[in-house]
């Protein structure tokens, strides 16, 4: 096993779909100082997600939540993608697309050819088993189910900021 396996030290992540969840979680991992690339279908769809995250960080700034400066640092950490393969440097990634198995599947398929070491599958409660066909399929890359943590609700932020924490430390 190597050293990267052991202790993942994950800086770069990932989030595939900017919707509801994706926009949530590509916040959370902005805010807590990582470098996210968002990847969305088409450019319209990576449009409307950084408009739908800016539009979170604004409200953050007027509720005194965060500074200005704070707010242009951690947008400095977004990017946007329409290009799977640009994951490559990732070495966690977060799905967040819609709720359909055989893009979950391909999208996990696609990042585990380029060798993305931790996948975070966003699957509702009914269909938890396909998060282990999905693992299955994998060779490369481990496969988390962390579908039930909506990162909008409640504490669902400060949730996903313990995962990332427990996963980031290995
Ligand atoms: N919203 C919730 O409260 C909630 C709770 C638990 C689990 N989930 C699960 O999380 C997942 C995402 O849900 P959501 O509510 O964010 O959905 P959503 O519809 O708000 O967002 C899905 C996003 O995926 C994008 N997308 C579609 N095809 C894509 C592709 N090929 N590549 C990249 N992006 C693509 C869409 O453009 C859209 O922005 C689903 O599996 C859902 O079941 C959602």
């Amino acid at each position: 096993m190597s050293t990267e396996t052991q202790s993942p030290n994950i800086e770069r992540v990932g989030v595939v779909g900017c919707g509801q969840m994706g926009a949530g979680i590509a916040e959370v991992c902005a805010r807590a100082g990582m470098d996210v690339m968002v990847h969305e279908i088409d450019a319209d769809s990576a449009e409307r997600g950084r408009t739908r995250l800016l539009g979170s960080f604004d409200k953050a700034v007027a509720r005194s939540k965060m500074t200005e400066e704070e707010r242009d640092e951690t947008i400095s950490r977004l990017t946007f993608t329409t290009d799977l393969a640009d994951m490559a440097d990732r070495r966690m990634v977060i799905e967040a697309v819609i709720e359909d198995e055989k893009l979950k599947t391909d999208v996990f398929t696609t990042l585990d050819n380029v060798q993305v070491l931790v996948g975070v599958v966003l699957i509702a409660w009914a269909s938890r088993p396909i998060a282990f066909c999905i693992g299955d399929a994998l060779s490369n890359s481990q496969v988390i189910n962390a579908g039930t943590i909506n990162p909008g609700a409640n504490a669902g932020g400060v949730l996903w900021q313990c995962l990332l924490q427990s996963i980031c430390s290995g």
